[in-house]
């Protein structure tokens, strides 16, 4: 069943020794990119890019190996979206948390090669089960372009008469070195709410650098660029259409305490997310349209 329906992408989206349909674990359908400047994986739950890795690096984004595949669970790792709201449901926390795109088949709507990359276009159409637990309609969409670059795109659009209040993010764990070597920089002297301390409030001083459980939402519209030392290289985080960067690490207790990553698993990667959450997140008039938009590259560390 699943390889009848990746056989009929191929036929209809597929690119000749590009981009390749296949049937992953639990049946679940992914995407096979393969160019000369990158290879890269993405699975059709979720949109969720699961691996990025351009020519002659180590993979940028990180994704567990003990991650589970199946239907409807959330994957530990890649690029995860979270929307229409972040973290817990704000007045229902039956409802899962991070929101309804992350677990949900998207749809593929077209796929190009350009010359930038691989061009793959998504679309989420909420069914009658996403309906029920967020009845307001709207339309999602994501635009990936991946090449030496890699870039998201995602677009919401107020269908309802009324306004729309959102919060998403562009959830992507990025592997590093070690993550006691890195540093991030680009959100000196912002204002950020500590998940850790209850939500606390401060002030960033220094490039932050790691050495506990880190869970912050950062009121900040710039780039960002993860220092890494250890794999001699620098990654840009670069956004637009996001007012909030949030960055998580579990550190040691959290990672033991969840099954799907292993105990020293958050030594090795570190989320730093374009969102709109907290005070940032975003409120769209009836018709009204926003893109979160966000391009992560990679150039080596001088010195
Ligand atoms: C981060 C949140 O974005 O995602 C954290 O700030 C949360 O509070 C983390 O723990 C992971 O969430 P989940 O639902 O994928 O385990």
């Amino acid at each position: 069943m699943a390889n009848q329906r990746s056989e009929k992408l191929q036929a209809r989206f597929g690119l000749t020794g590009e981009l390749a349909f296949e049937s992953g674990p639990d049946g679940l359908l992914e995407m096979q990119v393969t160019r000369p400047e990158a290879t890269a994986r993405i699975a059709l739950q979720g949109a969720q890019v699961l691996d990025w890795t351009p020519s002659g690096e180590a993979p940028v984004i990180w994704c567990s190996p003990e991650a589970r595949y199946a239907r409807g669970q959330a994957v530990r790792g890649g690029i995860p979206i979270c929307w229409p709201w972040f973290g817990p449901h704000a007045d229902d926390p039956a409802l899962p948390a991070h929101g309804l795109a992350r677990t949900r088949e998207w749809r593929v709507e077209a796929t190009a090669s350009t010359y930038e990359g691989t061009q793959i276009d998504l679309s989420l159409v909420l069914d009658e089960d996403a309906q029920r637990q967020w009845p307001h309609p709207a339309t999602l969409s994501l635009r990936l372009q991946i090449g030496r670059w890699l870039t998201l795109a995602l677009t919401t659009r107020n269908d309802d008469t009324r306004p729309l209040r959102l919060g998403e993010a562009l959830h992507t764990y990025f592997h590093v070195g070690d993550i006691e070597r890195v540093s991030l920089l680009g959100l000196e002297g912002l204002p950020y709410i500590d998940k850790v301390a209850g939500g606390e409030r401060g002030l960033q001083g220094a490039a932050l650098s790691f050495t506990g459980e880190t869970d912050r939402i950062y009121l900040s519209e710039g780039e960002c660029q993860l220092l890494d030392p250890m794999l001699a290289r620098n990654i840009i985080i670069e956004k637009r259409g996001s007012g909030a960067t949030v960055v998580w690490n579990p550190w040691l207790e959290k990672s033991h305490a969840m099954g799907d990553m292993a105990d020293d698993g958050y030594r090795e990667m570190l989320c730093v997310e374009s969102a709109n959450a907290a005070e940032a997140e975003v409120t769209l008039a009836p018709g009204e349209t926003h893109t979160l938009w966000a391009r992560y590259g990679v150039e080596p560390l001088s010195g």
